[in-house]
C-alpha cells in the first residue's frame, strides 16, 4: 500500500555534510519527496516530539543535540514506506547496525544515529502533522 513516512537527518548528518547520500539510499529505494525542509528545531517543538522520552536520563542530552545544528525534515511517500525506511536505517543503536543501513555505515552511537524515521504509520500521520503544514506537502 502506498503510505507516507517522516524523516529528520540529523545534526550529526547535517555536520558530516551525510544529507546527499542518505537521501540518495532512500530514492534510489523508490521513495519520493512530498515534502523538504531545513529547519534548526528548538526545544518546545523537540520535547512534543520526544515527549515519550521525556523522563529518560538521556532527554536533556537529546534536546541539546537536535538542537546543535540545522535539519533536513522531510515527508517521503512510496509502498510500504515507514517499513522500507526503517529497514534502509537498521537498528537505533548505530553500534548495532548491520553494514549496509543508514546507521550501520554512517552513525556514531545510539544518539548520534543519523536518522529519525517514524516507527508506525500511526506515528507518521502524527509526526507529518507536528512539522509540516498541509500546504507544504506536494
Ligand atoms: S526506545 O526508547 O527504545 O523506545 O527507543 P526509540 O524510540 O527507538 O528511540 C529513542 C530515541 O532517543 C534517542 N536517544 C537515545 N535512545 C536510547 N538511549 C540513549 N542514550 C539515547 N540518546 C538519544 C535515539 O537516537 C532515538 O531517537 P530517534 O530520533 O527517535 O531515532
Amino acid at each position: 500500500m502506498i503510505e507516507r513516512t517522516f524523516i529528520i537527518l540529523k545534526p550529526d548528518c547535517m555536520e558530516k555534510n551525510m544529507a546527499g547520500k542518505v537521501l540518495d539510499r532512500l530514492f534510489t529505494k523508490g521513495l519520493k519527496p512530498v515534502g523538504m525542509k531545513l529547519v534548526r528545531l528548538d526545544d518546545r517543538i523537540l520535547t512534543e516530539h520526544y515527549a515519550h522520552l521525556k523522563d529518560k536520563p538521556f532527554f536533556p542530552g537529546i534536546l541539546k543535540f537536535m538542537s546543535r545544528s540545522p535539519v533536513i525534515m522531510a515527508v517521503l511517500e512510496g509502498e510500504d514506506a515507514v517499513n522500507v525506511v526503517r529497514l534502509l536505517c537498521g537498528p537505533t543503536n548505530s553500534t548495532q547496525a548491520p553494514a549496509g543501513t543508514i546507521r550501520g555505515d554512517f552513525g556514531k552511537d545510539v544518539q548520534e544515529n543519523i536518522i529519525h524515521a517514524s516507527d508506525s504509520k500511526e506515528t507518521a500521520v502524527t509526526e507529518i502533522a507536528r512539522f509540516f503544514k498541509k500546504g507544504e506537502l506536494c
